[in-house]
């Protein structure tokens, strides 16, 4: 891989860190979600040492790390541009793959942006990250008028082919399906889409076959969120999801991984080790590999008068020692590099006005401590025996 650069490992420094803060943010989580001592104490230092970017330190080990952005940042704030190409190894275009913005008319695609992320990803030497084939939301106005039983396969089938194949051996992995399970909502756990309306159970096998004969390099992922943290309805989403990727791997289906969205919140209340750890290395059993796809942390229920950064910092941290403690996660992909460019702003603003601080860079684009946290768990994560073969 690119960038292998040798990084030292922040050793002891103490970094007195808003302990209070912490403190106050562990109280509100579960018993089972709190580390050892030890380990909080190790966890919240977030030294790091040299100025390797993450994609080096990510690389260093083996993981793959990159960030989503969107079109008209990239393409008007040349300094955001230059970070985000060093920084990142991947890029994700936000919104720009998916069929709201690709298919103004049932009859025509534009590409224009997508195009164009795809040069920039090209030009920076970065891999590029299709998001997504297969979705509930984000489907153009026309779709409930012209899309019916009768033609919603082909819809389905024709859109996968001209996507996939247009960016074959540029995209080298695909969210081909995103948020197809809430529990309870069927059997199966299936969500309520139009796509299952339409279609039955079997459009997700479709989608996968399709796509994997369209670009058969490409990896296939399924992609969903609320898998985190330490609940009943999580569990049974686990415990779904897990079914779904059994299922799909029993009757040969062509998918490669599992994307873990992993949108956080700094006030949620925490994970249980046992429990992620388990659900990784149960995905891992099938033969998947794991990739964070969508990591920030919303900050709503947090007071200004606490040390945001710090507590923000100390859930990537967390979140993403216990992440990389399995091998086969191989990649870890942020939804957003800087705080400037967050769809956290609109979607889960502070109620006092004050801009949220999710993602690893400041609206000013300096490294902040989040960036550390995610730094210092690259770091500290075991290399990966992965030969990437892009
Ligand atoms: C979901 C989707 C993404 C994006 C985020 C928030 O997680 O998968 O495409 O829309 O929500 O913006």
């Amino acid at each position: 891989m690119k960038g292998r650069r040798t990084v030292l490992l922040g050793l002891g420094a103490a970094t007195g860190l808003g302990a209070v803060a912490i403190a106050n943010h562990f109280q509100n989580q579960q018993q089972s979600a709190q580390p050892p001592l030890e380990d909080r104490q190790k966890v919240r230092d977030f030294t790091v040492v040299g100025k390797a970017t993450l994609q080096e330190r990510a690389a260093n080990k083996g993981i793959i790390y990159g960030a989503a952005a969107q079109y008209k940042p990239l393409t008007t704030n040349k300094r955001f541009a230059q970070h985000f190409a060093q920084e990142c190894a991947v890029l994700v275009p936000a919104n720009e793959l998916k069929w709201k913005t690709l298919r103004p008319t049932p009859e025509k695609f534009n590409f224009s942006r997508s195009d164009w992320m795809a040069e920039f990803a090209q030009k920076h030497n970065m891999l590029f990250r299709g998001h997504t084939l297969v979705w509930y939301q984000a489907l153009p106005k026309w779709f409930e008028d012209k899309v019916n039983r009768k033609n919603a396969e082909k819809f389905l089938t024709e859109h996968i082919n001209t996507v996939v194949q247009r960016y074959a051996g540029k995209i080298y992995s695909w969210d081909v399906v995103n948020e197809a399970i809430l529990p309870n909502s069927s059997k199966q756990g299936l969500r309520q889409t139009p796509w299952l309306r339409l279609l039955g159970a079997d459009y997700i096998e479709m989608a996968f076959r399709t796509a994997a004969a369209a670009d058969p390099q490409a990896l296939l992922i399924y992609n969903d969120n609320n898998l985190e943290y330490d609940n009943a309805k999580t569990e049974t989403k686990r415990d779904r999801v897990l079914k779904l990727l059994e299922r799909l791997k029993s009757k040969g289906v062509p998918i490669h991984g599992l994307g873990i969205q992993s949108h956080l919140g700094a006030s949620s209340r925490g994970f249980n080790a046992k429990r992620l750890r388990n659900f990784l290395k149960d995905v891992a059993s099938l033969d998947l590999q794991i990739l964070i796809t969508e990591m920030d942390v919303s900050e709503t229920k947090l007071l200004v008068a606490d040390d945001r950064d710090t507590i923000i910092a100390g859930v990537y941290h967390d979140y993403l020692s216990l992440a990389l403690d399995e091998p086969a996660v191989n990649t870890v992909i942020t939804w957003g590099l800087s705080d400037r460019y967050t769809w956290l702003s609109h979607f889960a603003p502070r109620q006092d006005g004050v801009p949220v601080r999710p993602l690893p860079l400041d609206a000013e684009l300096e490294r902040k401590l989040a960036w550390n946290a995610i730094a210092s768990a690259f770091d500290q994560a075991s290399p990966r025996n992965i030969k990437y073969n892009f």
